[in-house]
């Protein structure tokens, strides 16, 4: 046999192809594992493109599944409290493998556009809450992530990177394709699509819809608990939250935070104004006949 993956070897290296999606070569492989999943009818999906908030969403929910208990979500770190389902990477436990050790009721995260989900999700009818983030700020944070997590190829600047996800050619694909064809599946009811700057703007209303969708009793001064430990700079200096506790060779936060600035607008800081009238273009031809209004700041 060839000799086992060791963790060095994903390190920039070149996305390969799943059924049309760009995403890692490791991922790739565990995929006969997440096509069989074996989904509970109690699992709770969180579902995002990368860097719309996945991890704040994450911390959340796990706030809620214990009441407002910090301490309980001190417990482990945050990619092992929502496994990440398709997740699979040399010298580490496999996203699958973790969630089948989970006891229900489990959250689960994923970055899969909808057309890839695994049909187990759909016959046991589980929730799902989405959230999406508008594209300037993520193809921003998708960029530092890109230096600081090595799984990915090096991004070059931030010119050739904005051309980069405009194709569709970064991890995941296309954003475009990812939050419509989300937002199409939010006619199945069991389905609360969230925007990352609703979630700035007003975090006790967007906690509320969440209790709201989970039919969730509030006990006495949770909703507060939550708001506080959930902060950016609360999550920011927690080990359990920030990631720091990843592998240096596959997150390396000297390059830049996990938990980097948790703004809406930092594009602006970023984009020059040809970038930002060709992105805008490029925005419109590939929204056009769609009901979204993303707030590009807040
Ligand atoms: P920035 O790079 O813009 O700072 P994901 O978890 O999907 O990978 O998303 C990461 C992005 O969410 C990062 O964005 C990160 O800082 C931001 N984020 C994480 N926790 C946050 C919080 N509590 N409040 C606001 N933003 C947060």
């Amino acid at each position: 046999p060839p000799p086992a993956m060791r963790r060095e070897d994903v390190v920039r290296q070149a996305l390969g192809s799943l059924h049309g999606i760009p995403l890692y070569k490791c991922f790739i492989e565990g995929w006969p594992q997440v096509e069989a999943f074996q989904v509970r009818s109690d699992d709770l999906l969180i579902a995002t493109y990368p860097k719309s908030g996945t991890t704040w969403l994450s911390e959340i929910l796990d706030m809620i599944y214990h009441d407002g208990d910090v301490e309980k979500c001190r417990r482990d770190a945050i990619f092992n409290r929502v496994p990440f389902l398709e997740m699979k990477a040399p010298e580490m436990q496999s996203g699958v493998e973790l969630l089948e050790k989970t006891p229900s009721p489990r959250l689960v995260k994923t970055h899969l556009p909808v057309q890839l989900l695994p049909t187990s999700f759909q016959d046991k009818g589980c929730k799902v809450i989405y959230m999406a983030r508008n594209p300037k700020d993520v193809v921003v944070s998708y960029y530092y992530f890109y230096h600081m997590a090595k799984i990915h190829p090096h991004p070059g600047t931030l010119s050739e990177f904005l051309e980069t996800f405009m194709a569709g050619k970064v991890a995941y694909g296309s954003w475009y394709e990812h939050v419509r064809g989300w937002w199409e599946k939010k006619q199945e009811k069991q389905l609360l699509y969230l925007f990352y700057e609703d979630m700035k703007k007003d975090p006790r209303q967007e906690v509320q819809k969440i209790l709201r969708f989970l039919g969730k009793e509030v006990v006495e001064g949770m909703v507060e608990r939550i708001l506080h430990h959930t902060s950016f700079q609360e999550m920011r200096k927690n080990p359990a939250a920030n990631y720091e506790t990843m592998p240096i060779t596959l997150m390396d936060h000297s390059l830049s935070p996990f938990l980097r600035k948790g703004i809406s607008g930092d594009w602006k800081n970023h984009f020059t104004v040809a970038q930002n009238e060709r992105f805008d273009q490029h925005y419109r031809e590939h929204m056009a006949g769609s009901d979204f209004h993303f707030q590009m700041e807040v």
